[in-house]
């Protein structure tokens, strides 16, 4: 896989320039969803180079993450004249670097791409480690190819419009990457006051947060072992997420997985020693400030059914990355029903009540 470039800027119009400048494109073209067409897109715009880039803006929200909005980007680019010297821009949260980065990695077989998040969460995830896709026959990210950015540009300043929930959705990709990482990343990170939410206080753990991502993703960037790492509370954080839709109670992606990691790290502690401690310190950050999801052991059974068609699974087992330690990372992790059920109890009487 190519590597990819992954900017923190300190000067975002002039890194902009630089990357748009390492391309001898042909063409430029933006992506946005109809947020960062009015929020974010005036910025890019200020640069001469993409100041008459066709811009086209695609519906915002997971649900449109679909085979027709992919369709209507080739469209978009195809009728402006698209080639493979092309060059497009995504500019939005994960649902259009995913989007965009699908849509220009398979046009034309393949046309040079920059992602620009601009939420926390894609910054921290989607938009770092090439994978692209889009939803597809109900299932999310069902469909898509792993093909990194050239460059990732981060402004930070652009998280200053998301709402308390979004930002915070996004620190749970930061708490699990300092899970999985070093004792002294967990002290910075769970340090963090996730109630004031400074924008300058949290550069620094971007910054060396996403170093994480890369560092796992330079090792094994096709998922066949460690960067499966990254799925460290997704297991039953996804399950968690689709419940949520299920009961038309629907809640944020990170949600979901500071959830998720709940349950994970009761897994840990029990299968493999994990400090309780850290688990009850985990316990009151997530409880202090994603709340809880209330479900009952009624859920139990359709929680875990969703677990076994987690599509990270091999052969029907539910497959976990669990950790013995922060930083002990111990992949393809089985697990029995009761065991789960245990982590579920876990979190019921620790947030979920
Ligand atoms: N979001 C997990 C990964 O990129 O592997």
């Amino acid at each position: 896989m190519s590597t990819q470039a992954v900017i923190v800027c300190r000067d975002f119009l002039s890194e902009l320039q630089k990357s748009i400048g390492n391309h001898t494109a042909e063409s430029i073209f933006i992506l946005t969803d109809e947020n960062t067409y009015t929020l974010c897109l005036p910025l890019l715009k200020q640069n001469n180079t993409l100041a008459n880039s066709p811009v086209f803006s695609i519906r915002a929200g997971d649900s449109h993450k679909n085979i027709e909005a992919l369709a209507s980007v080739w469209q978009f680019l195809s009728d402006n004249g698209a080639t493979r010297k092309s060059l497009v821009i995504t500019l939005g949260g994960g649902m259009v670097t995913d989007l965009g980065g699908f849509a220009a990695s398979t046009f034309k077989r393949g046309v040079r791409y920059i992602n620009i998040p601009t939420t926390l969460l894609g910054a921290v995830d989607a938009a770092v480690g090439g994978k692209t896709g889009i939803n597809f026959n109900g299932l999310k990210n069902e469909v898509g190819v792993i093909n990194p950015a050239d460059t990732v540009l981060i402004e930070t300043s652009f998280f200053a419009s998301l709402d308390h929930q979004n930002l915070v959705s996004g620190y749970a990709e930061i708490l699990k990457h300092a899970l999985i990482d070093s004792d002294s990343e967990w002290e910075k990170v769970s340090a963090f006051n996730l109630q004031q939410f400074d924008l300058d206080n949290l550069r620094p753990i971007v910054e060396s947060s996403i170093a994480i991502k890369e560092k796992i993703v330079a090792l094994d960037p096709y998922e066949k072992n460690i960067r499966k790492a990254l799925n460290f509370g997704h297991t039953v954080g996804h399950a968690f997420e689709s419940i949520s839709y299920e009961k038309e109670q629907a809640v944020l992606h990170g949600y979901a997985v500071a959830w998720g990691m709940i349950c994970e790290l009761y897994l840990s502690h029990k299968l493999l020693g994990f400090p309780k401690a850290i688990l009850l310190q985990a316990v009151r950050i997530i409880k202090e400030s994603y709340g809880s999801f209330v479900i009952s052991c009624n859920d139990y059974e359709r929680l875990y059914e969703l677990m076994t068609h987690d599509k990270k699974n091999d052969n029907k087992e539910i497959n976990f990355t669990l950790l013995g330690g922060i930083g002990d990372i111990r992949t393809n992790q089985n697990t029995s029903q009761k065991e789960i059920f245990e982590a579920l109890d876990f979190y019921c009487d620790s947030v979920g009540l």
